[in-house]
């Protein structure tokens, strides 16, 4: 996460001290996590750390004060020679204040002692409740502490409330200076799947193709995907998470590749089913086609004039007609929405928020339980699917077929942009760009 406007996460911490009045905002960043024995997961700082701070080092603490002499902490390792040998540069607190822009700092062995100072006195912490069970333990000794010293006049936080709501309000629409980064993100994924479905061959590994896309990535800086990679030939396509990506693609099969990276902390998160040999078969187009229409009607109610759960209604309502023309379900639409018979081939929903983390922060429904209006600034994905397992019930030729797909979308001032329109879902556009 390698950025030069550090301005723009100041304006955020300045935002969350208005929001939070007297109060004290804590931020934990998340810690390494031991992979097996000395090798560790690589690292990815937790998303509202980063959002707020910037700063890419494990344990680290952000700390935002607001009231009248509002200020922030940032609590970071000290700089050690012999660590950053091994391990590479650490900032440590001088530095670490200079460059992102921070009111003060701190060695993090500091963290309890300075911590008692300057939450004592504060009615309310903001924090994330829940999240890290020994975070949890450290800010309710704290207060324990403070407790302790009533006697002494020392007033303890009566009150800690989830930073979520406020922060999850903020990271749901995005600034100009995200929705940059967010473009770049899914243009490479989408240069991803254009190489996935340029390579691709019968007979080759799922993984085969995994590379492929992995190699797109990080030809353009991209250090990690957003996610597992998702490469799924044939019946794969049909179980939604599928990650093993280790069989042998088949002529004949299709493939569902979702596949997003990560870059400068923001997820894309891109869908595309094509032909292993290049040419949709006739059964294979039908219900392709039916799934692209979804998608389209989804993507009409992508918009400020719509709320959340529209463009999904518009997806379903279509993929419903398709299941009853094919025979898939029985009764009427009517009857097949309300019964849900119709989640025996789409079982998800038709999206979801997307920026630092792929399924991104912020609630669906308002606080009185209304599905939330567009905005311009908000990012979502638009996926509708259609996933057909074997059954006795079906027509053969149906079984195995998994079609999913995805694009992102932000929604803006005139309707929305897909930030992912380079890769192509048109039946005749995928096959031209396979014959290349
Ligand atoms: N790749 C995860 C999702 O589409 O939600
Ligand atoms: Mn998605
Ligand atoms: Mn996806």
């Amino acid at each position: 996460m390698n950025h030069k406007n550090y301005q723009e996460f100041k304006k955020r911490r300045n935002t969350l001290t208005e929001k939070i009045g007297d109060g004290v905002a804590i931020i934990f960043n998340t810690d390494e996590v031991i992979r097996n024995r000395d090798s560790h997961y690589p690292y990815r700082s937790d998303s509202y750390f980063h959002y707020f701070s910037g700063f890419p080092e494990s344990r680290s603490v952000l700390f935002v004060l607001g009231g009248k002499s509002p200020k922030t902490i940032l609590f970071c390792r000290n700089k050690n020679l012999e660590m950053e040998i091994w391990n590479g540069f650490i900032y440590g607190p001088k530095e670490a204040k200079e460059v992102f822009l921070f009111d003060e700092s701190y060695d993090i062995n500091l963290l309890d002692e300075i911590a008692l100072k300057e939450i004592s006195g504060r009615e309310k912490i903001y924090y994330r409740i829940g999240q890290d069970t020994l975070n949890d333990k450290k800010i309710n000794d704290w207060i324990k502490v403070l407790r302790d010293k009533a006697r002494a006049g020392i007033q303890a936080p009566q009150a800690i409330e989830d930073i979520s709501q406020i922060a999850d309000d903020m990271r749901l629409i995005k600034s100009d200076f995200e929705i940059d980064i967010m473009k770049r993100s899914a243009k490479i994924a989408t240069l991803a799947h254009n190489r996935a479905m340029k390579s691709v061959r019968p007979n080759m590994y799922e993984y085969e193709l995994e590379a492929e896309i992995l190699h797109e990535f990080m030809s353009h800086g991209v250090r990690a995907p957003a996610y597992q990679s998702i490469v799924a030939a044939g019946k794969n396509a049909c179980t939604l998470h599928y990650v093993d990506n280790n069989s042998k693609i088949q002529d004949g099969d299709l493939i569902l590749t979702d596949a997003g990276c990560e870059l400068e902390g923001y997820a894309s998160d891109v869908s595309r089913t094509f032909p292993a040999n290049g040419k949709f078969s006739k059964i294979q187009k039908d219900f392709y086609q039916l799934v692209l229409e979804a998608q389209s009607a989804a993507l009409s109610k992508v918009s400020s004039n719509h709320n959340w759960n529209e463009p999904h209604e518009a997806a379903l309502s279509v993929l419903i007609d398709g299941f009853k023309d094919f025979g898939l379900c029985q009764g009427s639409h009517q009857e097949i929405y309300e019964t849900g018979a119709y989640k025996e081939f789409y079982m998800h929903r038709t999206g979801h928020w997307l920026g630092l983390d792929v399924h991104d922060a912020g609630d669906y429904k308002t606080i009185a339980q209304e599905w939330k209006q567009l905005k311009p600034g908000m990012t979502l994905t638009v996926e509708p699917g259609c996933y057909i397992r074997p059954s006795a019930n079906i027509p053969k030729e149906f079984w195995n077929i998994g079609i999913r797909i995805e694009d992102d979308v932000l929604v803006t001032h005139n309707g929305h942009e897909v930030l992912t329109k380079d890769s192509p879902k048109t039946i005749e556009s995928i096959e031209t760009l396979m014959a290349k």
